[in-house]
């Protein structure tokens, strides 16, 4: 694409955006650029892939980017001068920062042509992720393109039209790696609990959560039919399902959620 896209910030998750960008052969690195807070990520980030890099927002700006990827945390966003910001027209805005509003990234961007709100995950920064994301008005077909091209380096897309649903999604899939992540930590313990050595049950646990998860993925059965053919009747998978149901498993995951959902609508109305 010959669009000129700048990154405002070169952390983790716009190096995944940068790098898979070039692989794919999306954008080429002599049209983007970046910069950063301190200069040693966004110098590193160049240095390993050839983009160009700038002291700060302000020298970023002067070349006048079409798409601008807002990478900070979204405690930073405020650093970023106002009146530069407000003065950037017929830019495409693409926020990935966790909590920040349609309203808040217009007030800081009002003459942007259009302004998208994401949230990616963290498997994203291995292109298995996945993104909700929202368009602050419609959107041109070259915009949804672009949009595909740069959030779809992460993984997968889902289209929302009421901004409402990204604290749902914050709360699912924004947060719902590190469900995994605490759910394999307890498997880890409850294997050395009941007396297996540290590296048996460290790799026990991993094994099985990798391969389960990858088994969802290529069988076409829904998660609930892939449990049910482990589960023979009065068998060891059925002890302990029985022990999740009286634990109430699914209860406590739900209130979990729910307290991601309400911390998320919190965060996004300070
Ligand atoms: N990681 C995730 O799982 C995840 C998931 C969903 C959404 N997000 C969102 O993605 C964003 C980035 O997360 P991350 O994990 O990639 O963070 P990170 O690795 O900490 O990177 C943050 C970057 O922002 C730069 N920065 C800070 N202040 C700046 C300023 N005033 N001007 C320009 N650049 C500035 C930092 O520069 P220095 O290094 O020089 O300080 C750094 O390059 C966050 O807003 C987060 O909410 C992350």
């Amino acid at each position: 694409m010959d669009y000129k896209i700048g990154f405002v910030g070169a952390g983790k998750m716009v190096s995944a955006i940068v790098k898979s960008l070039l692989n794919s052969n999306s954008f080429s690195a002599h049209n983007i650029s970046c910069c950063s807070a301190n200069d040693g990520t966004s110098d590193a980030l160049s240095k390993e892939t050839g983009i160009s890099r700038f002291e700060n927002f302000s020298t970023l700006i002067s070349e006048k980017p079409d798409i601008l990827v807002l990478g900070c945390k979204p405690q930073q966003l405020a650093e970023l001068p106002d009146d530069i910001s407000q003065k950037m027209n017929e830019v495409l805005i693409l926020s990935i920062m966790a909590g920040i509003t349609l309203d808040r990234l217009k007030q800081k961007f009002p003459l942007a042509r259009n302004i998208v709100r994401s949230m990616p995950n963290t498997p994203g920064l291995i292109g298995a992720g996945i993104t909700g994301f929202i368009f602050a008005k419609d959107a041109n077909l070259e915009d949804k393109e672009i949009i595909q091209k740069v959030l779809g380096s992460l993984g997968k897309l889902k289209l929302i039209h009421d901004e409402k649903y990204i604290d749902d999604i914050t709360a699912i899939s924004g947060s719902g790696p590190a469900y995994l992540f605490e759910f394999t930590c307890a498997i880890e313990n409850a294997a050395l609990e009941i007396g297996l050595e540290k590296k048996l049950a460290k790799d026990l646990a991993i094994q099985t959560i990798i391969g389960s998860a990858k088994l969802i993925e290529k069988s076409n059965l829904h998660p609930q039919e892939l449990r049910d053919q482990v589960t023979s009747p009065n068998g060891t998978t059925q002890a302990a399902l029985e022990s999740f149901s009286n634990d109430q498993l699914r209860n406590i995951i739900a209130r979990a959620v729910k307290s991601a959902r309400d911390r998320s609508r919190e965060l996004s109305n300070a």
